[in-house]
């Protein structure tokens, strides 16, 4: 498994000065471009998603490249997908809550009915930043009914400290 991690983690290429001068941006999709290495990442993402004390009954993916990794690992557990999406996409009733992005401000929305009450609900994106995203995220699955098993990042940037904003199990893949 540490080899395993280790290897995504040499593969994910880093930009300096992207979309902004001074941040080092971290482009996942570096991954996908390798389907070898896709396929260990799903592994590992899928063996993460099993092993929280509390089992998720559904997979919460934030928009947009969240959905890549979500929809994976919903269909290795076989259970439900559901989206967190930027504000204004979603059909029919749902909860809006904005946030501050690293570089930015946005606000995420969810359907009010895509949780059951009381469902355990694991999400999952790409990247922990600051770590405003994935608050909010929370937020809006407790503001629906759900109760959060835990999140789960493909990468967490530890300088953003973004994990001391989040009071449940945090789990990421690679760190830098
Ligand atoms: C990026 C990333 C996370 C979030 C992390 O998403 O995919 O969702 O920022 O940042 P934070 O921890 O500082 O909040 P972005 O809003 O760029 O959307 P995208 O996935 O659609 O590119
Ligand atoms: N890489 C990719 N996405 C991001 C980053 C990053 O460094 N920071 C915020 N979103």
């Amino acid at each position: 498994i540490e080899s395993k991690k280790q290897l995504i983690k040499e593969n994910i290429r880093a930009y300096n000065d992207f979309p902004k001068p001074g941040i080092v941006f971290r482009d996942v999709f570096s991954i996908l471009q390798n389907p070898e290495l896709f396929s260990i990442l799903r592994e590992l993402l899928t063996f993460s998603a099993k092993s929280f004390e509390v089992k998720p009954d559904v997979i919460v993916g934030l928009d947009s490249r969240g959905f890549l990794f979500a929809t994976l690992v919903a269909l290795d557990l076989q259970v439900p997908f559901v989206p967190i999406r930027k504000k204004g996409k979603l059909p029919g009733p749902t909860k809006a809550a904005s946030y501050t992005l690293e570089y930015g401000t946005d606000a995420l929305e969810i359907s009010t009915d895509a949780i059951g009450k009381g469902q355990n609900a694991l999400i999952i994106d790409d990247l922990l930043g600051t770590g405003g995203t994935l608050q909010t995220a929370c937020n809006l699955v407790k503001e629906v009914g759900g109760n959060i098993s835990g999140c789960l990042l493909v990468i967490e940037l530890k300088e953003l400290n973004g994990k001391s904003k989040i009071n449940y199990p945090v789990q990421s893949l690679v760190q830098y």
